[in-house]
């Protein structure tokens, strides 16, 4: 099969387009003929190795995969790391399910499927995720790319605004980086639930944000929202890069603050220091880490499937591209899920 491996961590001029053996389904995996994969920017950060806690993290929770590459010569980077242990990335991906492994039970070859390769993998023509993996049945009406787009976003919109947020009808809702694929599912599953919605994001992003419902917009590059006098219930902030404390000063007394994306010093104060001070003084901090979930994949589709919500997709980019793909995602450059096709 056709995949984009890397060897190491650096800009997309790193990826190569190569030929490498479809891997084989054990007993408890499905194998996916990839028909769209999206990028996060998390892809990004994992690419480069920037921010460089994300690389550590990689090397310790990423289990080696089992392709059959070519052997290297990099033993490690430039700072000492080892070489990334995913060589294909790629997260988000829906397609048909090829083959299925023994034991197999819940899914069968012809079903078209959506969902997390949670062993990476997806910027490929084949996949072989778990039977267990947040994968669900595509329905007829979402398209691959549709499919593709929603995972990894879906799950941190849901779990922040439904979870954690619990948002309410006439609370009032703050995003920050509102026009990311986390942040568009979030405006949409936020006006679901009744909120008055503000979206904060840069220029480009701001009609996009009003068409999909938001009641307020700031334009980050104009206005600071930490400096604007107004308080939010809830604040989502999925571009994280300033001082948590300034942003908990935009809560209401019984607000809640939602650390989802940002700087490496933004985690490390809300993960760390975000339970203690939630403890004194008006306002919870807290780090939302997203967990895989089936049944939030099966709840966003049931939404998509009644209308209730739409993927925003920037451009689709052939598999060769994957570079340019990443870019696109890296550099700001899109508006909407950028997605890959084999
Ligand atoms: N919490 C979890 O469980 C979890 C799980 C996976 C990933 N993540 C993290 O989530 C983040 C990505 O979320 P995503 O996929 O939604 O990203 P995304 O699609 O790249 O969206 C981020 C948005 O934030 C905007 N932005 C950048 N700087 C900003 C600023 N200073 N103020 C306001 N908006 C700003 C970006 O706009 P521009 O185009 O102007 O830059 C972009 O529209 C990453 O940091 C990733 O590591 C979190």
């Amino acid at each position: 099969m056709k995949a984009v491996v890397r060897q190491v961590y650096g800009p997309p001029e790193v990826l190569k387009l190569e030929d490498v053996a479809a891997p084989t389904p054990a007993d408890d995996e499905i194998l996916i003929r990839v028909r769209a994969a999206s990028i996060n920017l998390g892809d990004w950060e994992l690419l480069t190795g920037q921010p460089r806690f994300i690389s550590v993290l990689a090397h310790l929770f990423t289990r080696k995969q089992r392709y059959d590459f070519a052997p290297t010569s990099v033993t490690a980077d430039k700072v000492g790391f080892s070489p990334p242990k995913a060589k294909i990335l790629g997260t988000d991906v829906a397609g048909c399910v090829e083959a299925v492994g023994g034991n197999v039970t819940q899914f069968k070859t012809g079903d078209e499927v959506f969902g997390m390769s949670e062993g990476f993998g997806a910027f490929a023509e084949y996949v072989c995720v778990a039977e267990t993996a947040p994968m669900v049945k595509k329905p007829a009406k979402m398209s691959f790319a549709q499919a593709a787009a929603l995972p990894q976003a879906s799950h941190i919109a849901l779990q922040a605004i439904r979870d954690k947020g619990q948002v309410q009808s006439g609370q009032t809702v703050l995003i920050n980086g509102a026009g990311g694929g986390a942040g568009t599912l979030a405006v949409q599953l936020a006006k679901l639930y009744g909120a008055e919605v503000t979206g904060v994001d840069g220029p480009t992003k701001l009609d996009m944000l009003r068409s999909i419902g938001a009641d307020h917009v700031i334009d980050y590059t104009q206005e600071d929202f930490n400096r604007n006098g107004k308080q939010y219930d809830v604040i989502l902030d999925m571009a994280a890069y300033r001082s948590v404390f300034k942003s908990r000063r935009s809560l209401t007394s019984s607000g809640i603050y939602l650390m989802g994306g940002g700087s490496g010093k933004a985690t490390w104060q809300s993960a760390v220091l975000g339970p203690v001070i939630s403890k004194f003084g008006a306002g919870r901090v807290l780090f939302l880490l997203a967990e895989s979930r089936r049944e939030d994949l099966t709840h966003m589709e049931a939404l998509f499937e009644a209308g209730k919500i739409v993927p925003i997709i920037d451009r689709s980019y052939p598999l060769c591209d994957a570079g340019e793909a990443l870019r696109r995602v890296g550099e700001k450059q899109g508006i909407g899920k950028v997605i890959v096709v084999p």
